[in-house]
């Protein structure tokens, strides 16, 4: 029997989307292709709110997260830091021999926009990147004001929404976010492989005037493609298959504010039951509505915990690098219910005798 996956991504995917990626092959420089191509991207646009561009990438989130420094950082990259996936950003600035900087916030907690004003106002920066959605602590920033502090700024507003993006309302061009990454195996319910970034006119301009951005995360390249719907190397079409589904039940069947209520109602539940039993690890003003970040206050064995629900049918997730052991995480994303969650935290109050 297939286990429940509580973890932050993968998530479980429902059977009929699961059965879309065994649909026939096409091939990707065929007019099949363009037409699954061109009315995915259309509905992606609508989960994103933006007229931006959207590329496909075969690739998970890292991918479009590595081609945001690539394209954007010419100057100096201000990146916040307040987790391990941020500070993944970061070392991948640093991996490319950008000039960059950490602006590192304290773990379960986020950043405001006033923290990185006078940085942006001092022309130092032409790059800004935030984890919306920190998994590894829980931490949601909230994304208003940013925007404008980097447009007065000629800054590059980066954004990481892998594990909130179709689970929270985020407005991408509302907000003034340049590059969007995000990933279909969180939030979306699809299998990983593919991810998506949605970019503004100006970071594509900002791409331009980059000498060297490697081969496979040219912007310019997949611009030129985006203009026939197809990608500059072959795309992961089973995964395209299924999220261009998916993408209509979610607008269609489920519609996006029911599902981010349901998203909300799940995180509510969940930091009820944690602080009841536990501890929140994260700050109740940013606590994440795509997963939660709890304290060990019980000073529980998580790896036996984590045998004990295997053995019930749950896939539990330790904290993630420095955070296992003292934190735990719920994963309550994609196409999970609330009567799903209240069972698998049910079983771990079972389990512990709580
Ligand atoms: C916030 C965040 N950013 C980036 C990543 C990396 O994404 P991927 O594993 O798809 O490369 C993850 C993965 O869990 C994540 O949660």
């Amino acid at each position: 029997m297939a286990k429940k996956l509580f973890v932050p991504g993968p998530v479980d995917v429902s059977e009929d989307v699961a059965a879309k990626m065994a649909s026939p092959m096409i091939g990707h420089r065929s007019k099949s292709y363009a037409d699954l191509h061109a009315r995915t991207v259309e509905k992606l646009k609508k989960v994103m709110y933006t007229s931006n561009k959207v590329f496909l990438g075969a690739c998970s989130g890292s991918g479009w997260m590595e081609a945001a420094v690539i394209n954007c950082v010419a100057k100096k990259a201000l990146h916040v830091v307040n987790g391990a996936f941020s500070q993944r950003w970061f070392k991948i600035s640093k991996a490319w021999g950008k000039e960059a900087e950490a602006l590192e916030v304290p773990l379960g907690s986020a950043v405001k926009p006033e923290q990185v004003e006078d940085k942006l106002n001092s022309g130092e920066y032409d790059t800004l990147f935030v984890t919306h959605n920190e998994t590894a602590t829980g931490a949601m920033t909230p994304l208003e004001g940013f925007g404008k502090l980097c447009a007065d700024n000629k800054v590059v507003f980066c954004v990481d929404a892998v594990s909130s993006m179709a689970g929270v309302k985020i407005e991408v061009d509302k907000l003034g976010i340049d590059v969007l990454v995000t990933g279909t195996q969180k939030c979306f319910g699809v299998a990983p492989g593919l991810a998506m970034t949605a970019v503004s006119e100006k970071a594509l301009e900002k791409s331009k005037t980059i000498p060297h951005r490697g081969l496979y995360f040219d912007f310019q390249d997949y611009l030129k493609k985006d203009e026939k719907n197809n990608t500059p190397s072959t795309p992961p079409i089973p995964q395209i298959v299924a999220l261009d589904y998916q993408l209509d039940k979610i607008l269609n069947k489920e519609g996006l504010e029911n599902r981010f209520k349901r998203h909300r109602e799940m995180a509510e539940y969940t930091r009820e039951w944690a602080k009841k039993n536990w501890a929140m690890f994260t700050e109740d003003w940013c606590s994440s509505d795509t997963v939660t970040c709890v304290k060990n206050t019980r000073n529980a064995d998580l790896e036996d915990l984590k045998t004990k629900l295997s053995d019930k049918g749950y896939v539990f997730a330790n904290g993630y690098g420095d955070l296992k052991g003292k934190t735990f995480r719920i994963a309550h994303m994609g196409d999970r219910t609330l009567d799903e969650l209240k069972a698998y935290l049910l079983a771990i109050d079972q389990t512990l005798g709580v």
